[in-house]
């Protein structure tokens, strides 16, 4: 107990003491070098290079869970060889880029009109590049989600976007499989797997509750689920309603997952589809 107490100040300490050392922006004059981190103001999330397969992404975890999740990958189909990447902003269309020594490009944001812009990962692991003259939104990550929706993260249509989920090709390797999770919204709201055009998976409409075939995606009183259809957008989203709670839910391959975390691992709470009986068509 003693024992388990000391370690436990003992990362405590440095956790604190790496939130006092770090920081979560990048600015004109100080971009994002390999090795480098930003962490989010309260310390939830962790943006910077990892490794997978051997080669480079760059990337959104989350801090205290041990086994690295990561939920957000910038470059997941232009993956880097080796150790020089840098992240920075580029005066030229206030865009961000992520580059090698040698300044080969491999992952930016578009180009936009000149502002001072900066780039801030947040506590709800979104990162957002903004005007920093008048915090207006310029890019974020949340517009451009993988295979992970976060709490707030909308999937759907937004302003005539599809925006929408894809699956990692593998465990080890993050580049885009062929399975998406997509809005249907030509009737009543409703969620497909697909195995590129195929699907192979549907959620049913939403009715007033919950997606029909669906008893798991229920809202109940910690889990918080959210389908907004107006005129302008059509989406899906979540809220904890329980700060130790920790909840993501990810595209893999087939299947779409809800797991839950304390803080220490995950559990996994449901899997759909849950049997064969669930697939399209059958
Ligand atoms: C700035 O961007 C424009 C348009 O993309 C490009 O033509 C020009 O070469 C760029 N200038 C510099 C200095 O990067
Ligand atoms: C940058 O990437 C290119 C293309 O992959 C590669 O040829 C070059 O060696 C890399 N440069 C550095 C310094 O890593
Ligand atoms: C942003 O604010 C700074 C200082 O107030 C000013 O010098 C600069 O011109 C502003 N930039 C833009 C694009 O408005
Ligand atoms: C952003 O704005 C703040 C306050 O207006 C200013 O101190 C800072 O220098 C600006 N940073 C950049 C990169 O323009
Ligand atoms: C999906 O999950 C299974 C079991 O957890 C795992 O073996 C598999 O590698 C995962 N696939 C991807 C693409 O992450
Ligand atoms: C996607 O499907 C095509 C056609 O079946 C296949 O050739 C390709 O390897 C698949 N891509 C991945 C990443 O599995
Ligand atoms: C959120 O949690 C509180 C406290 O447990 C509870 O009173 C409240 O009803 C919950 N909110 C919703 C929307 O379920
Ligand atoms: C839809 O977008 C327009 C233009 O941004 C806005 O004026 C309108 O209030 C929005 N409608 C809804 C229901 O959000």
């Amino acid at each position: 107990m003693a024992n388990f107490q000391f370690i436990s100040l003992l990362l405590t300490t440095f956790f604190l003491f790496s939130l006092c050392t770090s920081r979560d922006t990048i600015t004109l004059d100080a971009p994002l070098t390999y090795g480098d981190t930003l962490l989010s103001s309260g310390g939830v999330f962790t943006l910077g290079f990892f490794t997978s397969n051997n080669m480079k992404y760059l990337g959104i975890w989350y801090t205290q869970i041990i086994q690295q999740t990561v939920g957000w990958v910038a470059n997941r189909d232009n993956p880097m060889l080796d150790s020089t990447g840098i992240l920075s902003l580029n005066t030229n269309g206030s865009i961000l880029q992520l580059q090698n020594g040698s300044a080969k490009v491999f992952w930016s944001t578009s180009p936009m009109n000149r502002v001072t812009a900066v780039a801030s990962l947040l506590d709800t692991g979104n990162f957002v590049l903004m005007d920093n003259n008048t915090s207006i939104i310029l890019w974020q990550s949340f517009d451009h989600p993988t295979d992970t929706l976060l709490p707030g993260l909308k999937v759907g249509l937004i302003m005539g976007q599809p925006r929408f989920l894809t699956s990692w090709t593998s465990s080890d390797n993050p580049s885009s499989s062929n399975y998406t999770i997509k809005l249907d919204s030509a009737g009543f709201p409703e969620y497909f797997i697909l195995d590129r055009s195929k699907r192979v998976y549907r959620t049913g409409p939403r009715n007033e509750r919950q997606f029909s075939g669906e008893p798991e995606m229920e809202t109940d009183s910690k889990l918080i689920f959210v389908l907004v259809s107006n005129p302008n957008e059509t989406y899906y989203t979540f809220y904890v309603n329980d700060t130790s709670l920790i909840s993501r839910l990810v595209l893999n391959q087939s299947f779409l997952q809800r797991y839950v975390s304390d803080g220490s691992g995950w559990t996994l709470y449901w899997s759909l589809p849950r049997d064969q009986c669930d697939n399209y068509a059958q």
